[in-house]
C-alpha cells in the first residue's frame, strides 16, 4: 500500500511532463483554433485532432476507389466459418482501411495516421513472419486487442483503438485472427513513426493506460433487449465509433461524460450521435440512420469527410440487422444538456450572407435550404451546419466536397469548391446565414475564422479539384 502513493505521483508528473510536450509540440505546427471554434477536446494520443493535418502534406489523404473496385463479401457474422465471421468483424473493425496504405497491399500496414503530435504508421498484419504477424499467437494476438500490448510486450498507441476492441469478445477476436492468417503474407516493413520526445517513448504509454483504460469484455445489459446490446458491442466495441464521435480530454483519452456527444479530428466534425433535438439525431428514425451507415446518404444528410471512409469500408458492408442494431442503441442516447445561451447573428452578415445564398448555393440546395433528398443535402435543420464549431461548413464551402459511391447509391453528386469564388467576408456571412436561416440556430462565424480555414485548405496539397 505504502508504495502506491510515489508511483501515482510520478504518474502524475511524467503525465504532465508529457502534456506539456505534447501541446508544445502541437503548437509548433498548428495554428489556434478558428475563433468560436467549440474545440476544448483533443485527439488522442493518435487520433487525429482538429488542425492537426496543417503542414504535414506527405501524409496520404484517402479518396474512395472507383465503385468498380469495391472488394469482394464482406462474410458473415453468424457463419459457422470463422473464416467468414472474422472477415466481417474486421469489416466492423474498419481494420483494412488503417492498414492499408493507398496503393499498397491491403493489411500490410505503413499508412501514416496523423495525429496532434506526429505521426504514427500502421503495422503489418497479414501473416509475414518478418514484417507481419507470422509469429505471434492467437493469445498475443488478442493481448494486443484487448490490452494494446503488442508480441515481445511492447504498448501500442492508442491510435489504434484497443480502448474500443477491449470490449470485443474472445471468440470475436478469435475469429478475426483466424481470418487475417488466411491472407497472403506481405513484406512490408512499419516505416519509424515520427514523433517527439518522450512520446517517441512507449514506456510513456503504460502511464496513459493506468491514468485512462480499464481493459474489459463488453457486459450486456439484461435490462435492454438483444438487439439494443447487440447495437451498443459495435459501436463501443469494434466499431469505435466514440474514437471520433467523443471528444477528447487535454492527454486525449475520450471524456466519457460527453460520450457520443461529437468531437472534432483532422477539421471534420465528427457529429452528435445522441438525441439531441438541434445538434443530434432526436429527428432522424431508425430508418434514416440505416440508410445512412449503410448507403453514405439519406434524406436529411450526405456523409462527408473521415464518416466517408468509414461507410465505405466498414458499415455499408455491414449486415442490415447489425445497423438496426446500431440505430436500436444509438436511438436510446438522452440529449446532453441545453446549448448555452447563444447570441443572434447581426442582421449585416445574415443579409449579405442571404444575397450570397441565393445566387450561389439555392440551385442546388433549394431556396429554403430544403435541398433535394438525397442529392443536394437539405441545409435546414441539417446538423452538421448547425454544429457549434463551424469547421465543417467552412472546409465544404471553401474545398467543395463529392459524395460517397456506395453499392446502393452509386452515383457522386458533388459540390465546387468557392475559395476561389468567395472572399473571407463573403464565406463568413454565406456561413452564419446557412447557419441560422430556415429555424437553424448556431454562433456567427467571422472572416478570420474563414481566413484560417482558407489557409489551412490551400496549404493542402489534396483538394478536389487536383485528384
Ligand atoms: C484508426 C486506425 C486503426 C484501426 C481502425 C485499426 N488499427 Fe490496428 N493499428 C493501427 C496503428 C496506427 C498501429 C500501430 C500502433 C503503434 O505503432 O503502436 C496498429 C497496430 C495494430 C496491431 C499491432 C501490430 C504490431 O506488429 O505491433 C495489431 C495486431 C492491429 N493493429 C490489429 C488491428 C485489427 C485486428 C483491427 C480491426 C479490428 C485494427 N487493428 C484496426 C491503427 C488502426
Ligand atoms: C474516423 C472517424 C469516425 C468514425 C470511426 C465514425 N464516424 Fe460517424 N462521422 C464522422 C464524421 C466526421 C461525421 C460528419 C460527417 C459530415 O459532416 O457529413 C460523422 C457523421 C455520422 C453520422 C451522421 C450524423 C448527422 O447528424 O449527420 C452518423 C449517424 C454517424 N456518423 C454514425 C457513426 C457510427 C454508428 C459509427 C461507428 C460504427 C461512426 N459514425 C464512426 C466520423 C467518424
Ligand atoms: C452544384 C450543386 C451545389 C452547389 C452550387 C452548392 N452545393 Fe453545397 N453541397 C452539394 C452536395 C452534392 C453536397 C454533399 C457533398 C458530400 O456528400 O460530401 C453539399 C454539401 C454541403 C454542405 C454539407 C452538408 C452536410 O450535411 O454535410 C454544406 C454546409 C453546403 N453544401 C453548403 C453550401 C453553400 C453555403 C453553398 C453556396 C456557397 C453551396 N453549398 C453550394 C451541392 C452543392
Amino acid at each position: 500500500m505504502g508504495s502506491r502513493a510515489p508511483t501515482i505521483a510520478l504518474c502524475v508528473a511524467l503525465a504532465t511532463f508529457v502534456a506539456a510536450c505534447a501541446t508544445e509540440n502541437y503548437r509548433q505546427y498548428s495554428p489556434p483554433v478558428p475563433e468560436g471554434a467549440d474545440n476544448s477536446g483533443g485527439g488522442a494520443i493518435g487520433l487525429p485532432r482538429a488542425n492537426s493535418d496543417y503542414g504535414t502534406e506527405d501524409v496520404a489523404a484517402w479518396g474512395p476507389p472507383s465503385a468498380a473496385a469495391f472488394p469482394p463479401d464482406a462474410g458473415d457474422q453468424y457463419s459457422a466459418d470463422p473464416v467468414a465471421r472474422g472477415r466481417y468483424l474486421a469489416v466492423a473493425g474498419d481494420c483494412r482501411s488503417c492498414h492499408t496504405n493507398p496503393g499498397g497491399q491491403d493489411f500490410a500496414g505503413a499508412r501514416p495516421i496523423r495525429t496532434p503530435f506526429g505521426i504514427i504508421y500502421s503495422a503489418n498484419i497479414t501473416p509475414d513472419p518478418k514484417t507481419g504477424i507470422g509469429q505471434w499467437t492467437e493469445a498475443d494476438f488478442y493481448r494486443a486487442l484487448h490490452k494494446g500490448i503488442a508480441h515481445g510486450g511492447k504498448n501500442l498507441y492508442p491510435v489504434f483503438p484497443y480502448t474500443y476492441f477491449t470490449r470485443m469478445s474472445r471468440a470475436d477476436v478469435d475469429a478475426v485472427w483466424t481470418y487475417l492468417q488466411t491472407l497472403a503474407p506481405t513484406y512490408q516493413v512499419k516505416p519509424r513513426n515520427q514523433l517527439p520526445f518522450p512520446l517517441n517513448i512507449r514506456f510513456v504509454l503504460k502511464l496513459w493506460n493506468a491514468l485512462f483504460f480499464k481493459p474489459g469484455e463488453f457486459r450486456s445489459n439484461p435490462a435492454m433487449s438483444a438487439e439494443w446490446n447487440r447495437g451498443a458491442y459495435i459501436v463501443w466495441g469494434p466499431g469505435h465509433c466514440g474514437a471520433c464521435h467523443t471528444r477528447k480530454n487535454f492527454l486525449g483519452a475520450d471524456r466519457n461524460s460527453h460520450a457520443l456527444q461529437g468531437g472534432t479530428l483532422d477539421n471534420w466534425v465528427a457529429l452528435d450521435l445522441t438525441g439531441d433535438p438541434r445538434r443530434g439525431l432526436a429527428d432522424w428514425s431508425p430508418g434514416d440512420i440505416v440508410e445512412y451507415l449503410g448507403s453514405g446518404r439519406n434524406a436529411r444528410a450526405a456523409a462527408s469527410g473521415s464518416m466517408q471512409e468509414v461507410v465505405y469500408e466498414s458499415t455499408s458492408r455491414m449486415s442490415d440487422s447489425d445497423l438496426a442494431a446500431i440505430a436500436t442503441y444509438l436511438k436510446t442516447l438522452p440529449p446532453r444538456g441545453r446549448p448555452k445561451g447563444m447570441r443572434p447573428p447581426s442582421e449585416a452578415a445574415m443579409r449579405a450572407g442571404q444575397a450570397i445564398y441565393v445566387d450561389t448555393c439555392a440551385a442546388c440546395h433549394g431556396q429554403n435550404g430544403e435541398g433535394q433528398p438525397r442529392y443536394f443535402p437539405p441545409l435546414a435543420g441539417d446538423t452538421a451546419v448547425q454544429a457549434n464549431d463551424p469547421t465543417t461548413t467552412l472546409r465544404i464551402i471553401l474545398e467543395g466536397s463529392r459524395s460517397v459511391p456506395t453499392p446502393a447509391k452509386p452515383s457522386t453528386p458533388a459540390m465546387p469548391m468557392f475559395a476561389n469564388k468567395l472572399s473571407d467576408e463573403e464565406v463568413a456571412s454565406v456561413a452564419t446565414y446557412v447557419r441560422n436561416a430556415w429555424g437553424n440556430a448556431a454562433p456567427e462565424v467571422s472572416a478570420h475564422s474563414s481566413a484560417k480555414m482558407r489557409h489551412k485548405v490551400m496549404t493542402r496539397t489534396n483538394l478536389p479539384s487536383e485528384r
